[in-house]
């Protein structure tokens, strides 16, 4: 069990320095009512693994493409914070805000970043932690040199979160943003690698697309692509707001030189937790947006961006919480499990012939995230249907492309069987 003192360092506060110890007491109480976490070799991990959220067992999430689902942990890590920033905040002599885990927004916040690079395969000086994907995506578009008539190539699938930053730079510039068509459902990595290829030209500057598309769950070809625009000299941006706990993100494999992501979705961060990362060699064309006394800060540039005046460092302690919960499950067993279950609910419904899918046809383009409808069905009816028959929360997506149904590591393959039973119940 952990100790008084083990909470305090957990935190990063001294013992030394607190006076008021009822929350941290508090803390341990409930400590000591939580499950441990399964033995990896545990033949009912999975089950066990479900006990560590707080998720009613009456109603069923499918809906992490949104938002995600924080454990227990950190829950408990954002709010024993929370509490004692309101009940001791006293207790700061305020003697190096470089290091005092109070206010967020000044430090560099090096123990997250090393952890982020760690998942993401890349040095942490490349990182920032951002509030979400669309700051990450504005820093990047407000802070390249570009000029009228310079290409920025996108897709017509992308996010408003991941694109209008760039229509901003149209606006206000002249830069010119070509939205490419790309179809729904994909058929195969080929066919978007040609067609992204055939979009360039001598002014194009600036290749932006999403790893993976949120309205389709299609995992785009990341590292053919960045490498056929590398080739032209087009600096290269993906959009991994639906990768990171979805699928591995490997940034030196992709070679892109720029990636922005969060861990709001599949990682069981709290809401307000993003990263960007932009290639060393190439991170000093990227002027600072948002600007503090580390603006102009060359020797380590991932904390320019991090830099962004005070913040929560309650949700900080929440992101630190998730990091360590991945890690305990382990990056591959997270991500197989993933895409298990997406496996698993795509084979079950692609028996129904009344079920249309708009997810990739190629099944190595699909993880977490399936998109389909069903016959004589709008988004929202079939959204409202899942509710009535089976307390699931899939999430509409419109009118003709039905719901977007997100898989992740508390559904269990029960869920997922009773998802594709009502599917099949609707259609007769
Ligand atoms: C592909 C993509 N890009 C950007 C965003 C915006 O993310 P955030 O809300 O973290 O800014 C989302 C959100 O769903 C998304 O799916």
């Amino acid at each position: 069990m952990a100790t008084r003192r083990d909470l305090l360092k957990s935190i990063g506060i001294s013992t030394l320095a607190v006076s008021s110890l009822a929350l941290y007491a508090c803390g341990e109480t409930k400590s000591e009512l939580v499950e441990a976490m399964p033995d990896s070799d545990d033949p009912d991990y999975w089950n066990k693994l479900r006990r560590q959220f707080m998720l009613s067992s009456d109603k069923v999430f499918f809906n992490t493409g949104t938002v995600g689902v924080m454990p227990r942990v950190v829950v408990e890590a954002v709010s024993k914070h929370l509490n004692y920033m309101a009940t001791d905040v006293a207790d700061w002599a305020y003697k190096d805000d470089s290091k005092e885990k109070f206010i967020s927004g000044y430090q560099d916040l090096m123990y997250i970043r090393t952890k982020v690079g760690k998942i993401i395969n890349c040095d942490p000086k490349g990182i920032a932690l951002t509030d979400n994907v669309t700051n990450a995506m504005s820093y990047i578009a407000n802070g390249l040199d570009l000029k009228a008539g310079d290409e920025v190539i996108t897709s017509n699938q992308e996010h408003p979160g991941g694109r209008c930053s760039w229509e901003v730079r149209e606006k206000r510039d002249g830069v010119v943003l070509k939205q490419i068509e790309l179809p729904k459902p994909i058929q195969s990595p080929e066919e978007v690698l040609e067609i992204i290829i055939n979009s360039f030209t001598p002014k194009t500057k600036v290749l932006m697309l999403s790893h993976i598309i949120s309205g389709s769950g299609a995992i785009l070809p990341g590292k053919e692509i960045c490498a056929a625009a590398k080739a032209r000299g087009i600096f290269t941006i993906l959009d991994g707001a639906q990768t990171v706990g979805n699928i591995k993100v490997d940034i030196e494999e992709l070679g892109c030189d720029a990636y922005v992501g969060c861990f709001h979705k599949w990682v069981g961060a709290p809401t307000g937790t993003g990263f960007m990362y932009v290639n060393p060699e190439k991170i000093k064309e990227v002027w600072t947006t948002v600007a503090s006394a580390q603006w102009d800060n060359h020797e380590d540039e991932g904390y320019r961006f991090t830099q962004r005046g005070t913040g929560n460092f309650s949700i900080l302690f929440g992101l630190d919480a998730a990091l360590d919960f991945y890690f305990k499950v382990g990056h591959d067993r997270w991500t197989d499990r993933v895409k298990f279950l997406g496996d698993r609910l795509r084979n079950g419904l692609s028996q129904n012939k009344k079920v249309k899918f708009f997810h990739p046809k190629d099944p190595s383009m699909c993880a977490g995230l399936s998109v389909y409808n069903l016959e004589g069905f709008t988004g929202t009816q079939l959204q409202d249907a899942f509710w009535e028959k089976g307390r699931m929360r899939p999430r509409s997506v419109g009118d003709v492309f039905g719901v977007r149904h997100s898989t992740h590591i508390f559904n269990s393959a029960e869920e997922i069987d009773k998802a594709i039973d009502i599917v099949n119940q609707l259609s007769v």
